[in-house]
């Protein structure tokens, strides 16, 4: 009798009372529920994918991809480091610099105030860009407004900061780093001329907030439409479509991000470079 009452109170102190057992066996549902709100898709064979979500998870204290997936319902922090996670935010400045250039050119033809979105903007180096060439054209910074957003708030705080390395700079040409930056040791801020004419925001595409921007003469959206699949691309387009301002609205994409010409939009072409309108 006293055997039996020593070896089950040495069973209770050995076994932890709260312990939670981790169940991470298919991450399916979990994705598809991020796909559905924020228009990235997944290839679920991709074993890093899964292996982001483990440690996400743990240094979540969250036990299973089902209790990842309800939070998504009732816990906006943990969506939003998620998001922060698993989203591709690869940009410089002066990317694809040719729709940029062009852009300027019709602006210079134009002399009028120009209001354009960049969605996405990263962190920075695209609208900053935009913003740099209209000025160096010569267009007055009372004319310029550009706003830009982007799914993640992380880049958007990157943005504002405006703080960059040599990398990012790496296309932009030599005397422009001199007249729109200053340098910090090894590293490039970004003017105040240039700061003021971008507004950074973060908004998910997908979100009615959206058309809460207002209208534009015109749409950069570049380098997002690849991380989604093709019906997503169409809503995506349809959606920024909307803001078109005119039948004069200008819309520059990147050159991977249609398989297609979405059906909302027509495609043209002015000296080699690709533009679209609304139709
Ligand atoms: C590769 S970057 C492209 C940045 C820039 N446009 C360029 O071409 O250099 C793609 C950006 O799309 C953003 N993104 C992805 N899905 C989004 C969504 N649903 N709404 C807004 N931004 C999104 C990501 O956070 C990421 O910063």
């Amino acid at each position: 009798m006293f055997g039996w009452f020593s070896s089950k109170k040495s069973t209770k102190t050995e076994e932890p009372i709260a312990k939670k057992v981790e169940n991470f066996v298919d991450p399916s549902t979990v994705l598809r529920k991020f796909t559905a709100i924020t228009g990235i898709h997944f290839n679920q064979k991709e074993s890093i994918t899964t292996s982001k979500l483990i440690n996400f998870c743990r240094n979540h204290h969250i036990t299973s991809f089902d209790e990842l997936s309800r939070c998504f319902d009732h816990e906006p922090d943990i969506l939003e480091a998620l998001i922060n996670l698993l989203t591709v935010n690869e940009t410089y400045f002066f990317r694809e610099s040719r729709q940029i250039y062009f852009l300027c050119a019709k602006a210079v033809e134009k002399n009028e105030n120009i209001r354009i979105l960049c969605a996405p903007g990263s962190t920075g180096e695209e609208p900053y860009s935009i913003a740099i060439a209209l000025l160096d054209a010569g267009i007055s910074p009372l004319k310029i407004e550009i706003v830009s957003v982007d799914i993640n708030s992380d880049v958007i705080t990157l943005a504002k900061e405006g703080h960059y390395s040599i990398r990012s700079l790496h296309k932009t040409p030599p005397p422009l780093q001199e007249k729109y930056f200053t340098k910090v040791d090894d590293t490039f801020q970004i003017r105040d001329e240039v700061k003021r004419l971008v507004s950074f925001h973060t908004l998910n595409i997908f979100d009615d907030a959206l058309f809460g921007l207002g209208k534009f003469d015109t749409v950069f959206s570049r380098n997002m439409l690849i991380y989604f699949d093709e019906a997503t691309v169409i809503r995506a387009v349809e959606r920024l479509g909307r803001l078109a301002r005119d039948r004069d609205s200008l819309f520059f994409f990147g050159h991977a991000d249609f398989v297609k010409t979405p059906p909302s939009l027509v495609e043209h072409y002015e000296q080699g470079v690709k533009f679209y309108k609304v139709s």
